[in-house]
C-alpha cells in the first residue's frame, strides 16, 4: 500500500499558540490573552504573550518546513491582529505580517492553507457577547472579506473555523477554554452563530479569491458505549449527537439532530433553529482533526455523568488520550459513508509525550514516531476503503502553547526551548521527512 502520488503532506499550527507578540504592532487583545492572564485558568500561569515568537522568527520556521519537505502549511490568522476591535479599523502592521508570512511560505515552495478562526476572538467582540451575539455573523463576514482580499491572490485554500465544537463546548459549557463560560444556552448560541457564520463566509471567500477552495475543520470522535447496558448506549448516542452529528448534520444537511435538540430542551427556546440551513453551503473539502475516541460508561444514580472506560492494556499519550489508530479509519469511513462524497483532509493529528530535552541536537521521541506510523497506516487503510482522503497535516510543527495546559504539553515534531527559542527537530520530524521523501515505509 502506498499513498497516492498527489497526496498532500503538511504541518499545522495556530496563531495564538505560536505567534507571541500578543500586544505588539497594534494587535488587539484576544479572549485568550484575557483568559490566560486570569489566575488559575492556564497551567503554571502560562500565557501566549511570547509563545514561539513566530511573529518575529517565521523565516526560520518556514526554513525548517522547507527542510522537512512539507508541501503544505496550515496556519491560522489572528483576527485581532488584523482588526484589533474585531470590526472597523484595520491594523496595517498585522496585515503586513501575514503578507510577509505568506510570501515566505510560497517562496519556500510550500502551499499556504489558512484557517480564519482558531479560537483567538477579539476581546472587544467578546465584550459585545462574542459568539452568543447574532451580530457576529456579520463581523465574521467583514473580517473574512478583509483578509481574503489581502491574501487571496496567493492563498487559495481556506478554512472558516477550527473545531467549532471546542469554541462552543470547551469555551461556553465547560469553561476550560476562553471565554470561560459555563452556560448551556450560550453554548448552543455559539454553535448556532459559528455555523451560520461559516455558511456566510464561504461565499465571501469565493468572491474574493480566484480559484478558491473552502471548507470547515471539525473534530469528530467515535463515541461508543462501554457495554450494551441501555444507559451506556444512551450516553454514547448523546455524545455522538453532541460532538459529531451536531456539526456534520448542520454543514452537510442544514439541520440539527432531533435527539440533540430534545436534550437541549429549554436551552434552545426562542433560537431560530431553522436558520441553520445557511450552514449547509457547498464546500470543496472537509477538514478533520482526529485525536481520540470515547468509550462511555454510566455512573449509577447520576444520569448526566459518563466515565471513560478503556480496555485493559490501552496506551495513552501525555494528554491521557487513548492511542487507537483504528478510530481514525472508522471515523473517516463513516463520514464518507454518511455524508460524502467530498474530499477530506486530516487537518490535525499528532500527540503530546513527555519528550527528553535535546541532547547534542537530538530529541528522541520514539513514541511519537510509533504514533505517527500507526495513524498514517490508519489513514492509508481509509483510502484503501475508498475514502477520498487527499492529505494529512501533522499537529504540530512546533511545541507550542497548548491552551489550558500551557507549555507543559508538547505536540511538536520540532522541539522548542521556550527560554532561548531554539528549535530542534525531533526524531519524529526526521521520520516525517523521510516518509515524505519516499524513503520510509509504514510497515
Ligand atoms: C486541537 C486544537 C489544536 C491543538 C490540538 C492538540 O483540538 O485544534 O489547537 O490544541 O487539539
Amino acid at each position: 500500500m502506498a499513498f497516492p502520488k498527489d497526496f498532500i503532506w503538511g504541518a499545522a499550527t495556530a496563531s495564538y499558540q505560536i505567534e507571541g507578540a500578543a500586544l505588539q504592532d497594534g494587535r488587539g487583545e484576544c479572549i485568550w490573552t484575557r483568559f490566560s492572564h486570569t489566575p488559575g485558568k492556564v497551567a503554571n500561569g502560562d500565557t501566549g504573550d511570547v509563545a514561539c515568537d513566530h511573529y518575529h522568527r517565521y523565516p526560520e520556521d518556514v526554513a525548517l518546513m522547507r527542510d522537512l519537505g512539507v508541501g503544505a502549511y496550515r496556519f491560522s490568522i489572528s483576527w485581532p491582529r488584523v482588526i484589533p476591535a474585531g470590526t472597523g479599523a484595520l491594523n496595517p502592521a498585522g496585515l503586513d505580517f501575514y503578507d510577509r508570512l505568506v510570501d515566505s511560505v510560497c517562496a519556500a515552495g510550500i502551499t499556504p492553507w489558512a484557517t480564519l478562526y482558531h479560537w483567538d476572538l477579539p476581546q472587544a467582540l467578546q465584550d459585545r457577547g462574542g459568539w452568543t451575539n447574532p451580530e457576529i455573523v456579520g463581523w465574521f463576514a467583514e473580517y473574512t472579506d478583509v483578509i481574503t482580499r489581502r491574501l487571496g491572490d496567493r492563498v487559495k485554500n481556506w478554512f472558516t473555523h477550527n473545531e467549532p465544537f471546542c469554541t462552543a463546548f470547551l469555551g461556553h459549557m465547560m469553561g476550560v477554554h476562553a471565554p470561560g463560560l459555563t452556560d448551556t444556552r450560550a453554548t448552543f448560541l455559539a454553535v448556532h452563530h459559528a455555523l451560520i457564520a461559516h455558511g456566510e463566509a464561504v461565499p465571501v471567500i469565493r468572491r474574493n479569491v480566484p480559484g478558491a477552495k473552502a471548507g470547515i475543520v471539525l473534530n469528530p470522535s467515535p463515541q461508543l458505549p462501554a457495554t450494551d447496558h441501555p444507559e451506556d448506549v444512551r450516553l454514547a448516542r448523546r455524545g455522538d449527537a453532541m460532538t459529531n452529528r451536531l456539526f456534520l448534520d448542520a454543514v452537510f444537511k442544514g439541520q440539527y439532530p432531533t435527539d440533540l435538540i430534545e436534550i437541549a430542551g429549554q436551552a434552545v427556546d426562542g433560537i431560530d433553529l431553522g436558520a441553520i440551513q445557511k450552514a449547509a453551503v457547498k464546500c470543496d473539502f472537509l477538514g478533520i482533526n482526529y485525536y481520540m475516541r470515547w468509550i462511555l460508561a454510566h455512573v449509577p444514580g447520576k444520569p448526566e455523568e459518563a466515565v471513560n472506560r478503556f480496555p485493559p492494556g490501552t496506551e495513552f499519550t501525555a494528554m491521557d488520550w487513548e492511542i487507537y489508530p483504528q478510530g481514525l479509519t472508522d471515523m473517516l469511513t463513516r463520514i464518507h459513508r454518511e455524508y460524502g462524497p467530498i474530499d477530506i483532509y486530516v487537518t490535525e493529528n499528532g500527540a503530546a509525550f513527555d519528550d527528553p530535552e535535546p541532547n547534542n541536537g537530538v530529541v528522541e521521541d520514539p513514541r511519537r514516531v510509533a504514533y505517527l506510523r500507526g495513524y498514517l497506516a490508519a489513514a492509508q487503510a481509509a483510502i484503501a476503503q475508498g475514502v477520498p482522503l487527499k492529505g494529512y497535516f501533522v499537529w504540530s510543527l512546533l511545541d507550542n502553547f497548548e491552551w489550558a495546559y500551557g507549555y507543559e504539553k508538547r505536540f511538536g515534531i520540532i522541539h522548542v526551548d521556550f527560554q532561548t527559542q531554539k528549535r530542534t527537530p525531533k526524531q519524529s520530524a526526521l521520520f516525517y521527512k523521510r516518509l515524505i521523501a519516499g524513503q520510509e515505509t509504514l510497515g
